[in-house]
């Protein structure tokens, strides 16, 4: 990003859609801030429905008061909102992709095209660029998930790409992988023995994840519906924290070595379908209920809703990994629209060691646990049992937690958001942070199953408040192992 001699041409398709109002415009601002942008870089924001520069930069200005979480700059709006034009195409017209070829100066400039659009759009911008020559080495393609709603329709996204785009000009993006929090998994595992060293069945009951958000699904209809909660979050954001949590010690750093044992973990989830969803997964939609003390509206009035809808909002399940360090710890994963709260973690919870003197401590509460914040201010925490300080000798134990916020831990150091991350190794061409086609392949063999289950099965679908931690059966689910959700 810091040469001098390459332009950067920075196409977003579907730049009025709720992804780049909310994450990529506050990451390119960001950059611009950090002067991480070189006045080489030119954005072509690309819609279908019309609108003026004029409109366009009040678009992006209205999405950075909302989603910015920080006052604008004027000296930085004004240097930033320079680089924007706005061109209205229509993709389903191959011809109007020729409105393109004015941004490019030169034939060395480096094309960047964002596809914030649903999957099924994706061959047809290929075939679009293609047409004006916008295929070539210097080009490179990001692509957002899902991609997809099966592995059948992956495979044929996939193979029609990559008749226009070779596999090192694709990016696929998963956000999570642009998390600090989440690249700090690899080094809390692989530098601290005191976390190798019991990262496995022999030292874990258990393992939890919760993805938990407040928000509902913010006017995407559309999208959310088709797509629901197993696929928004699940075959994407949870299958990427699970394998980079659980994979075995890859032979370095490179890509190629996390890859590799990454897909590993993937291929050894244990399956669940038709004849045990009933007891690996519980599934919800939200009803109207109260969130920061406002009244909130169910699923089925969101705008735009089809009141029959089924679509889940929310599912938990207990999976398995058939490896031979995670051999039976059930992992319980959980993650819903409208929930309680905001949080993103894992939390470890260590077996109990026979030969401990102390062995009164029984319930789940007692046992020593693990938690890895996984948002940005992400804090890690370690409960630990401590004698009450007393005058005579007896022996009376507290929970305790021993704590460190990651980002006191460097208040000279700026955290970056995950897109300003993914966006900066893009145009540095790296990509370690990116999904690997195989990797989304066999996360795609593991959902299919499930979905169809449901779709066999949909009274598994139970309605919960908004507000809440989700439908009675997420609780069953975790209970009758005698276990319950952390929901600190
Ligand atoms: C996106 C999903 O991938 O992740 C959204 O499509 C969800 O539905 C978002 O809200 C959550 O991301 P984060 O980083 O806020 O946890």
């Amino acid at each position: 990003m810091t040469s001098k001699k390459k332009n950067y041409n920075l196409f977003i398709f579907g730049t009025k859609g709720d992804l780049v109002q909310r994450k990529i415009f506050s990451a390119l601002y960001r950059l611009e801030k950090k002067n991480k942008l070189t006045n080489n870089v030119q954005i072509i924001g690309i819609s279908r429905s019309s609108s003026s520069n004029k409109e366009y930069i009040n678009i992006i200005y209205n999405a950075l008061k909302k989603f910015l979480n920080e006052t604008i700059k004027l000296s930085v709006w004004n240097k930033f909102k320079k680089r924007f034009i706005f061109c209205k195409i229509n993709i389903n017209k191959i011809q109007n992709f020729k409105k393109l070829i004015v941004f490019i100066k030169n034939k060395y400039d480096i094309l960047i095209h964002y596809f914030a659009v649903s999957s099924d759009m994706f061959v047809k911008i290929c075939k679009g660029l293609a047409s004006i020559q916008c295929n070539k080495d210097n080009s490179k393609i990001i692509i957002e998930k899902p991609i997809g709603k099966s592995l059948n329709t992956f495979y044929d996204i996939n193979q029609s790409i990559k008749k226009y785009f070779s596999e090192k000009q694709i990016f696929r993006i998963d956000h999570y992988l642009g998390k600090e929090a989440i690249l700090n998994l690899i080094s809390l595992k692989f530098a601290n023995p005191l976390f190798y060293n019991i990262l496995n069945k022999d030292y874990v009951d258990h393992v939890q994840i919760t993805l938990s958000e407040s928000i509902g699904i913010e006017n995407r209809w559309n999208y959310f519906d088709q797509t629901g909660q197993i696929i928004d979050m699940v075959q994407n954001h949870i299958l990427q924290i699970i394998s980079i949590f659980a994979m075995n010690t890859p032979k370095s750093l490179h890509k190629n070595h996390i890859y590799d044992e990454k897909i590993k973990i993937l291929k050894s989830l244990r399956n669940i379908n038709k004849n045990n969803i009933h007891k690996y997964v519980s599934l919800g939609q939200y009803s109207k209920g109260i969130i920061n003390n406002q009244p909130v509206l169910d699923y089925l009035h969101e705008n735009k809703a089809q009141k029959n809808s089924i679509t889940e909002t929310f599912v938990a399940m207990k999976l398995y990994l058939d490896t031979k360090i995670w051999k039976n710890v059930p992992f319980y994963i959980r993650t819903g629209k409208r929930l309680k709260k905001k949080c993103s973690k894992i939390v470890i919870f260590l077996k109990k060691t026979k030969n401990m003197l102390f062995n009164n401590i029984q319930s789940q509460d007692k046992l020593n646990r693990i938690t890895v914040d996984l948002q940005s201010t992400s804090k890690i925490a370690i409960k630990l049992f401590n004698k009450i300080p007393k005058l005579d000798s007896s022996f009376k134990l507290k929970p305790l937690e021993l704590s460190y916020d990651y980002k006191k831990f460097f208040p000279h150091h700026y955290i970056p958001e995950e897109y300003e991350r993914l966006l900066t190794e893009i145009m540095q061409n790296n990509k370690f942070l990116f999904v690997h086609q195989k990797e989304i392949i066999y996360s795609w063999k593991w959902i299919d199953p499930i979905i169809q289950a449901y779709q066999e099965y949909p009274s598994l679908l139970q309605y919960y408040s908004a507000g809440t931690w989700g439908p009675e059966s997420s609780h069953k689910l975790i209970q009758q192992d005698n276990k319950n959700w952390d929901n600190h």
